[in-house]
């Protein structure tokens, strides 16, 4: 007779523990209900990070208007590290950060922005820093302490691990911290995180790193970064869509504006990246942007193309040889259009909107151009139009032209 009972009560008891456990093992669903926005060290500064210039860069975020613009975070990328303690515990690198983190924590959010910090899922970290491999909850625990916001979990070192299992623990590790952390999921692209990750992270990179360039690889033997039209394409964008949305957003990689390229590329690179509701992590030095920087950055309407509450990431609509055209479906069906030059030269095209009707059989949509009308705002240049006359565009090298389409009433 007792042992139904007792089996009726390990059955219990496991019911509570694993009840107990469910509630920490699910990322937080409160976060990037849009995609994230702000700013990450790497590009600019990759080792070279400092808590001075951290603090600076929290002041520019807040002084160029980018704030206002909707930008939060300041991440700070690999390369803060000091030893684990004798207990295990990380300490930052006392030179670099002789404050501590708490202190900038603090600083930051005192500017009314959130901070992000870097670690990876192995034994070391890409720079060659303490990883988080073994110590995921004990990790979690300190950036919690320390007041982090977001963390960007890397993935070098890591041969022989999972990485479904890797990124699960570091996800309940940080939903037990009870903090709310926006947790970023960075192996490239290489286990298909789209495929697995939608519960586990609010983010997953899609590529290997990008570089300052329109359409270039650099090969450095082992791995390769890549230009703006080599991550465009790289995953086919058609098929990535279905598996993003509000939480779970498929990240092209920090942003290059401002790094070098010509305007026209920085204009092109950010409108693509807001269309395909990348995270706008911006990559440059905030503190000495130019105006044309500045201004494509903190672009209001391409943001809120970026930020749409549907959040649906847009469709290729048409690619005929250096013309790609993508379509964003909208909150109030409202649709988001770019008309983008992939040449090192000028493009002329008169696009008829009746000629080509738009489906978009993953998310339901579809608008047949004879039936139904809009009018039409360029968000970089202001003019106006509709779709019932073809669109005569000059389209610069290298450039885009995007419009917001509002159905006519
Ligand atoms: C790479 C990552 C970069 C940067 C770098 C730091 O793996 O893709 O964005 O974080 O590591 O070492």
């Amino acid at each position: 007779m007792l042992r139904p009972v007792t089996a009726v009560y390990a059955c219990l008891l496991s019911a509570v523990f694993l009840s107990g456990a469910a509630a920490h093992a699910q990322k937080n669903p409160d976060l990037a209900l849009t995609p994230p926005m702000g700013w990450n060290s790497w590009n600019t500064f990759a080792c070279d990070v400092d808590e001075k210039m951290i603090r600076d860069m929290a002041d520019a975020m807040v002084a160029s208007g980018m704030k206002d613009a909707g930008y939060e975070y300041i991440n700070i990328d690999d390369c803060w590290h000091g030893e684990r303690d004798a207990n295990g515990r990380i300490q930052v690198n006392k030179k670099t950060f002789p404050s501590g983190m708490k202190a900038l924590a603090d600083y930051v959010h005192s500017k009314g922005l959130k901070i992000g910090i870097y670690s990876d899922a192995g034994n070391t970290t890409c720079a060659g820093f303490p990883g988080s491999r073994g110590h995921e909850y004990q990790d979690a625990q300190t950036y919690a302490e320390w007041g982090i916001d977001y963390l960007k979990y890397d993935w070098c070192d890591t041969k022989d691990i999972n990485p479904i299992g890797a990124y699960t623990t570091m996800r309940d590790a940080l939903a037990k911290t009870g903090r709310p952390i926006l947790f970023s999921i960075c192996e490239w692209g290489d286990n298909k995180p789209w495929e697995w990750a939608t519960d586990i992270g609010h983010a997953w990179r899609i590529s290997g790193d990008i570089t300052p360039c329109w359409d270039c690889e650099h090969n450095w033997g082992s791995w390769s970064s890549w230009g703006v039209l080599k991550i465009l394409d790289m995953r086919d964008a058609l098929r990535l869509r279905q598996y993003a949305g509000p939480g779970k957003w498929n990240d092209m990689d920090m942003m290059e504006v401002g790094n070098g390229m010509t305007e026209a590329q920085d204009r092109s690179h950010f409108s693509l990246w807001a269309m395909m509701n990348s995270p706008l992590i911006a990559g440059n030095d905030l503190r000495t942007m130019s105006d044309a920087t500045r201004r494509i950055l903190t672009n209001k309407e391409i943001i809120a193309l970026n930020q749409d509450g549907l959040g649906i990431q847009a469709m290729k609509y048409i690619h005929a040889g250096d013309l790609m055209v993508f379509a964003k479906p909208l909150e109030n069906d409202e649709w988001g259009f770019l008309f983008l030059n992939r040449s090192n030269s000028p493009l002329d095209y008169t696009h008829d909107w009746n000629f080509f009707e738009l489906k978009d059989d993953q998310f339901n949509r579809h608008i047949d151009f004879t039936k139904v009308k809009f009018t039409w705002t360029d968000l970089w240049k202001g003019n106006n139009g509709d779709t019932i006359n073809p669109l005569k565009l000059q389209i610069p090298a290298n450039d885009v032209v995007v419009l917001r389409l509002v159905p006519k009433k």
